[in-house]
C-alpha cells in the first residue's frame, strides 16, 4: 500500500487562466506547455488502517492545516477511485527552488496522483492519471508527460475529457527555456484566486477568450514546423496578455515586480540586437527565458549580469512521471 513517483514542472506557453467548473478544475481553454528537466517532486504515498487522518511532510516540515485540508480533498478523489476510505501518509521533496517563489503544485500534485494511485493499485493510464492529477491543480494535468503537452479544454461537465496528452517527447525538438530567479518579495494573489478574480470582473478577460485558441492553433504549427521564432512570438504575445487581464481586475492585481520588468526589457534589448529570446511569465515574479540551445550560454550571462536577477538555471525540455523503487 506505498508507491514512490516523480513529476516534473512544466512551464505553459499557451496559458491555462480560468476556470469553467472551479470543483473539478475544468478550464475556459486549452493550454499548452513544455515540461522542464531541472525541477521535479518526489512523492511517497502510504495507505494504513493504523492512519487516523492524512498528514504530509513537506520539504522536512509538517503541513499546515491548510495544506492538509487540500490534501486530503484531492485525496478522497484517489480513495473515491479505489472504493477505500484509509488515510494516508504523504512525503514530499520538492527539487523545485520554491523559495524563490517557483511553482511546484504542477509537479507536486501529479507526483500526488500517480504515486497515490499506485499504492491504491489503481491501473491508470496517462489521461486518467491526467485527469485525475487535474483535480489538485489544473497544471499538474499537464506534468504526466514529457516534452511538449497540450492539455485538452474538453467538452463535456463531468471532465472526463479534460485531460493533457503529449505532442512532442523530450528528445524530439530541443529548445532551451532559461529559469530566471528574480529578486522580488512574496507573491500576494495564488494562481487559483487570481484567475478567478479575473473571470468574475475582468472586462479584459473576454478578450483572452476570443484569441487564446487561435494562439494555440499557431502554437501546435510552430511545434510541428520547429519553428522557434513563431514559438517565441506567440508565446510572449500569450503570456502578456494574460497578464493584461489581471490589470482589469477588480480589485486590480499585477504579478511583475520592478526585478520582472528588468529581464522583460533586457529580453527585448536582446532581441533588437540580434540575439533572439522570448520570455514568458507565471503567476508570480519569475520569468521564464525562451531561446535556441546554441545561444543558451550567451543570454545566460546577459541575463545573470542584470543586479535584480538571483539566479538563471538553464533547462531543457524533461521526462513525464517516472515510478521510483527506492526514495532518494
Ligand atoms: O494550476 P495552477 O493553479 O498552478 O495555475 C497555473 C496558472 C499559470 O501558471 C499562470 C498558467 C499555466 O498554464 O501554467
Amino acid at each position: 500500500m506505498e508507491a514512490i513517483a516523480r513529476a516534473h514542472t512544466n512551464i505553459a506557453l499557451i496559458k491555462y487562466w480560468g476556470k469553467r467548473n472551479s470543483q473539478l478544475f475544468l478550464p475556459t481553454n486549452s493550454s499548452l506547455s513544455i515540461t522542464l528537466d531541472h525541477f521535479y517532486t518526489e512523492t511517497k504515498v502510504q495507505f494504513s488502517d493504523q492512519f487516523e487522518k492524512d498528514s504530509l511532510l513537506l520539504d522536512g516540515s509538517q503541513a499546515t492545516d491548510k495544506e492538509i485540508v487540500k490534501i486530503t480533498a484531492f485525496l478522497n478523489h484517489v480513495r473515491n477511485l479505489a472504493g477505500t476510505k484509509t488515510f494516508a501518509k504523504v512525503t514530499s521533496v520538492n527539487h523545485v527552488p520554491t523559495a524563490a517563489g517557483f511553482a511546484s503544485s504542477a509537479s507536486g500534485y501529479a507526483a500526488l496522483a500517480t504515486a497515490a494511485s499506485k499504492a491504491l493499485q489503481l491501473d491508470l493510464t496517462g489521461t486518467e492519471l491526467s485527469a485525475l492529477a487535474r483535480q489538485g491543480s489544473g497544471s499538474a494535468s499537464r506534468s504526466i508527460f514529457g516534452g511538449f503537452v497540450e492539455w485538452h479544454k474538453g467538452e463535456n461537465e463531468a471532465g472526463t475529457d479534460s485531460f493533457a496528452t503529449q505532442i512532442l517527447d523530450e528528445k524530439a525538438w530541443n529548445v532551451s527555456v532559461l529559469s530566471v530567479v528574480v529578486e522580488a518579495g512574496p507573491k500576494s494573489v495564488s494562481s487559483r484566486d487570481g484567475m478567478q478574480r479575473t473571470v468574475e470582473t475582468s472586462p479584459f478577460y473576454d478578450g483572452w477568450l476570443a484569441t487564446v485558441e487561435e494562439d494555440l492553433k499557431l502554437m501546435k504549427e510552430a511545434i510541428n514546423d520547429r519553428d522557434f521564432t513563431k514559438l517565441g512570438e506567440i508565446a510572449e504575445a500569450n503570456a502578456l496578455k494574460m497578464h493584461a487581464t489581471t490589470l482589469g481586475a477588480k480589485p486590480p492585481f499585477l504579478y511583475w515586480q520592478s526585478a520582472t520588468l528588468d529581464v522583460m526589457q533586457k529580453v527585448m534589448e536582446l532581441r533588437q540586437q540580434g540575439l533572439e529570446a522570448y520570455f514568458t511569465i507565471d503567476a508570480g515574479p519569475n520569468v521564464k527565458v525562451l531561446c535556441e540551445p546554441e545561444n543558451e550560454e550567451m543570454i545566460k550571462e546577459k541575463l545573470a549580469a542584470l543586479s535584480s536577477v538571483r539566479d538563471v538555471i538553464v533547462c531543457h525540455p524533461g521526462p513525464g512521471i517516472q515510478y521510483l523503487s527506492d526514495w532518494n
